[in-house]
């Protein structure tokens, strides 16, 4: 599935580098808009993060230790959700998927969390570890976004 995966974003890089530049400004969202999250947003997205999810994550989100080499399972580590592995990849409406319904089709091991966090706290998790990202990233992430939501 990872390979897939790779293929798949080599793909879309590979098709960024083809086209022509003078026409690729016309294929770009608009920049997307500054990140206005608020102290209180930021603060709550990080006390939830320490209590749920940093045992796996890291602190800070600096992911686990060698998250990109398959464990004895077969299945990958937790991978940094702050901005260095890629997790900009994903609308956030697949981001929120992972985090309430756990590894797509049970493959990792992301465990579900939905039953132990609400909505309002995944928006503030997102909303912190959205806040760690460079600006490059969450730029990239902003193009997979309006695409995605462009289709829906
Ligand atoms: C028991 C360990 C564990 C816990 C606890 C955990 N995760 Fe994960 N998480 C993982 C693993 C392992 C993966 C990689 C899953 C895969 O390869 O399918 C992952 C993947 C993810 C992804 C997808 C990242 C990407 O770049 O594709 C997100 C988002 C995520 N976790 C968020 C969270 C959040 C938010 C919490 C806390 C509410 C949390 N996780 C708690 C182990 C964990």
């Amino acid at each position: 599935m990872r390979v897939v995966f790779l293929v798949v974003i080599g793909t879309l890089l590979l098709a960024c580098d083809s086209v022509d530049h003078a026409n690729h400004t016309a294929d770009i969202q608009a920049e997307a808009p500054p990140r206005n999250f608020t102290p209180e947003l930021l603060e709550a997205g990080k006390t939830i993060y320490e209590k749920h999810c940093k045992r796996c994550h890291g602190v800070d989100a600096v992911g686990s230790k060698n998250w990109q080499v398959q464990g004895p399972d077969g299945k990958y580590p937790a991978p940094p959700l702050n901005g260095t592995g890629h997790t900009w990849h994903h609308p956030k409406a697949v981001l929120i998927g992972v985090i309430k319904n756990g590894s797509p089709g049970g493959m990792g091991n992301m465990p579900a969390m939905g039953d132990k966090i609400s909505d309002d706290e995944i928006e503030a998790l997102i909303a912190w570890f959205q806040s760690l990202w460079s600006e490059q990233a969450y730029q990239i992430w902003y193009q997979y976004e309006s695409a995605h939501n462009k289709e829906t």
